[in-house]
């Protein structure tokens, strides 16, 4: 039986972060093994809000690179930049004649970055999920590892799917956000406001390519308080966030012990944050040299990508093919 597609996509605006491995890559990794896989670099969805192109090619380069110190192997999965599958752009137009402007007008990523940069509501902006659900759709993926902040999009995927087959006839599986855990996840910046994110507090954030040093203080100053105040509490969410974090990168061990403590009210944040810092290091200082090589061995990124392009043109041609015939007859 043929194995079902994954896809997903990051934007090259910054540098990655713990959000992005916890939400995505860490899902990535896992499912490379069990599926046929399509990851790629949104350069095109970054145009939207950074229209300044001179940082793209080396903010490409870093995201690829970084995917694959996180353990992605391009043999395995095609990993491809968005600008080299043209057959993803005919897709949004003709998706773009199933979008409504009302309904795009309503998302709330488009709200939140109308806020954020009034100067610059651009149709490319307000399309952003027709474009996200073409380069879902290009592949027919059926399963879409991605955080939580992504859910509205995936319901808008489907939305667009279900009206192009009505219209035009049965050509598109519906998608749906994916997490090993079951649920989608959302991990908290440090200072507790908000998710973790590319733009928004750099010292509340992790990032990949952090060195040691920036690591431990970042972890150090992580919002804590003065402890539960009785037995087997419900932990708040930047406690919360710290156990996730936690999860990923300590031993079992690590984590039972501070969940005990937690729950018999012994708890040191100050003890865990340092426990934390150190396993955090550990973690992230391969992964970081690992980029840093890569992203200095152009030649090598540039093979990787056009081995990503060809797999996934191959994948996208087969589908624009269905589709026009569908569309156009
Ligand atoms: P950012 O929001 O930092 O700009 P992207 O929008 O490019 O990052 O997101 C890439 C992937 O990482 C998406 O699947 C997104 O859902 C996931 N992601 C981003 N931030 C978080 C977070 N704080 N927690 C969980 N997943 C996240
Ligand atoms: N919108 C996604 C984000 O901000 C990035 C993205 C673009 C994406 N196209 C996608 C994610 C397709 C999954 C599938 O994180």
């Amino acid at each position: 039986m043929a194995k079902e597609v994954v896809l997903s996509g990051i934007r090259p605006t910054g540098f990655l972060h713990l959000g992005n491995y916890f939400g995505a890559m860490r899902n990535y990794v896992r499912m490379q093994d069990e599926y046929d896989c399509y990851f790629f670099v949104a350069n095109w969805h970054s145009l939207t809000t950074h229209p300044d192109t001179r940082e793209l090619g080396v903010a490409v380069n870093r995201v690829v690179a970084e995917n694959i110190a996180c353990g992605l192997d391009p043999d395995k999965v095609a990993l491809y930049v968005q600008s080299d599958v043209p057959e993803i752009a005919e897709l949004y137009l003709y998706l773009n004649m199933l979008s409504y402007k009302g309904e795009l007008e309503k998302t709330t990523t488009f709200k939140e970055k109308v806020r954020l940069s009034p100067d610059n509501v651009n149709a490319g902006l307000l399309t952003y999920p027709v474009l996200q659900a073409a380069d879902i759709l290009i592949h027919r993926a059926v399963k879409v590892p991605v955080g939580k902040d992504q859910e509205q999009n995936m319901e808008m995927a489907r939305n667009f799917a279900q009206r192009f087959n009505h219209r035009y006839g049965e050509t598109f599986p519906m998608p749906y956000g994916f997490n090993y855990g079951g649920e989608l996840v959302k991990i908290l910046s440090l200072d507790g406001n908000g998710k973790m994110s590319k733009s928004e507090n750099q010292l509340a954030t992790l990032y990949l390519a952090d060195e040691d040093e920036a690591i431990r203080k970042k972890i150090m100053k992580a919002k804590t308080d003065s402890g539960p105040t009785e037995p087997n509490a419900v932990k708040v969410d930047y406690i919360e966030n710290l156990f996730t974090l936690m999860k990923i990168v300590s031993t079992s061990d690590v984590v039972k012990k501070f969940e005990d403590d937690f729950n018999g009210c012994s708890i040191r944040y100050g003890d865990m944050k340092k426990q934390l810092a150190e396993d955090m290091v550990n973690f992230i200082k391969p992964i970081r040299e690992k980029a840093a090589d890569l992203q200095n061995n152009k030649e090598l990124l540039d093979r990787i990508k056009k081995q990503g392009a060809d797999k996934a043109r191959a994948s996208a041609n087969e589908t624009i093919k269905l589709v026009r015939k569908a569309v156009l007859g």
